[in-house]
């Protein structure tokens, strides 16, 4: 007898098996260039490296817990990563590191895309191998599941050929980097095909990819030839001086409505596709908190990395009030999720998981 095990097509049809990450052994990895471009120079962040305090990742690990027995206890199949040692240096012909990042966020590494889960090429060094935290669930769904497709993307180099030095400097300052993001130029260069799992966005037919500093073109014209039967669309938020993964600047709730970071705003030119098909995108609410928790390398717009439980139900973390509450106004259930202590640890609800299995197909949303 066959068993379906994967096959999820969106963001928000209604979720029966999901991956939720673990704060086991991670760390602050030393710097490296695209890592660097991404941590504000005012960061606590900057300078540091190391395992990250055993406290904090046991509290990390009681909220990832918690969120897994919720997910649990509404009839969710929860799957946990296996952590590898993540002070081993990464060492290939053509880069050195001296210790890795974690099995958090799952989603910035695997792409569910219907029956297929893919790993992404990662853009960070320090993640090169995050893919080996996944690999027993991921044998394991390929030795139950006739049609699962197990996918990696071809592995980098990451040569010093991957990023503009001119992002290496010590100061940039914001001005200088939105100037940068509105010009396109990003601290990946077009070298070699690289993209996060987490800059891609599912809607069915349709996926959207953000290019930033984790994705360039030559990642999303790889996704474009790997999907030949997906419209593969590339999207810019000019507002990030910072823009990696696109789960804290646009979330789709449900078909027809997404929520868009109001500082990041998508640019006319790139909402045709959107409005042609009275998709409505709505501001997200303010966040509640005014800086990011401890050495955290997101922004405070974790406030709208949500995670969609079925099209009228979402899990909002539990002290972002106005985000509750504009999903309140917007006809969902909230399901609120304390997962702040964790944030640091690579994101936010939409983040910490990887979707297994979604019920329904692949739609047409923009025929
Ligand atoms: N670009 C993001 C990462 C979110 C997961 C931020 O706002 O920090």
């Amino acid at each position: 007898m066959t068993k379906t095990i994967v096959n999820s097509w969106n963001e928000w049809d209604p979720l029966r098996h999901v991956i939720v990450g673990r704060a086991d052994d991670c760390h602050i990895p030393p710097e490296e260039p695209a890592l660097d471009a991404k941590v504000p120079e005012d960061s606590d962040m900057r300078g540091q490296w190391g395992r990250r305090p055993q406290e904090t990742i046991d509290r990390a690990n009681e909220l990832l817990d918690n969120f897994a027995s919720l997910l649990t206890k509404r009839g969710i199949r929860v799957d946990r990563p296996t952590s590898i040692d993540h002070s081993k240096p990464v060492t290939t012909p053509d880069f050195h590191t001296d210790s890795q990042f974690g099995c958090m966020p799952p989603r910035d590494v695997l792409l569910t895309v219907g029956a297929e889960i893919l790993e992404a090429t990662m853009s960070y060094r320090c993640r090169w191998f995050e893919y080996l935290n996944y690999r027993p669930l991921l044998q394991r769904y390929w030795e139950e599941d006739p049609n699962f497709r197990h996918e990696a993307a071809p592995k980098p180099r990451l040569t010093d050929a991957d990023y503009h030095p001119d992002y290496l400097s010590e100061k940039i300052g914001v001005a200088q980097r939105l100037k940068w993001a509105e010009e396109k130029h990003f601290v990946t260069t077009e070298e070699e095909p690289l993209f996060d799992a987490a800059d891609v966005l599912r809607f069915g037919r349709d996926l959207v990819v953000q290019h930033g500093f984790t994705t360039n073109l030559k990642g999303i014209e790889w996704l474009r030839r790997h999907f030949p039967d997906h419209r593969v669309h590339t999207v810019n938020f000019p507002g990030d001086p910072y823009p990696i993964h696109i789960d804290a600047t646009f979330t789709p709730l449900r078909p027809g409505l997404i929520l868009n970071n109001p500082q990041r705003r998508l640019p006319d030119d790139q909402r045709k596709l959107f409005n042609d098909n009275d998709w409505e995108i709505v501001d997200a609410a303010q966040p509640a908190h005014n800086t990011p928790p401890p050495l955290c390398y997101s922004s405070t717009w974790l406030s709208m990395n949500v995670l969609v439980l079925d099209p009228k139900t979402v899990c909002v973390e539990a002290s972002e009030v106005y985000q509750m509450e504009q999903m309140d106004k917007l006809g969902m259930e909230v399901v609120p999720v304390e997962l702040r202590d964790a944030y640091a640890f690579g994101g936010g609800l939409h983040c910490c998981t990887a979707d297994v299995y979604r019920e329904g197909g692949c739609e047409d949303y923009f025929p």
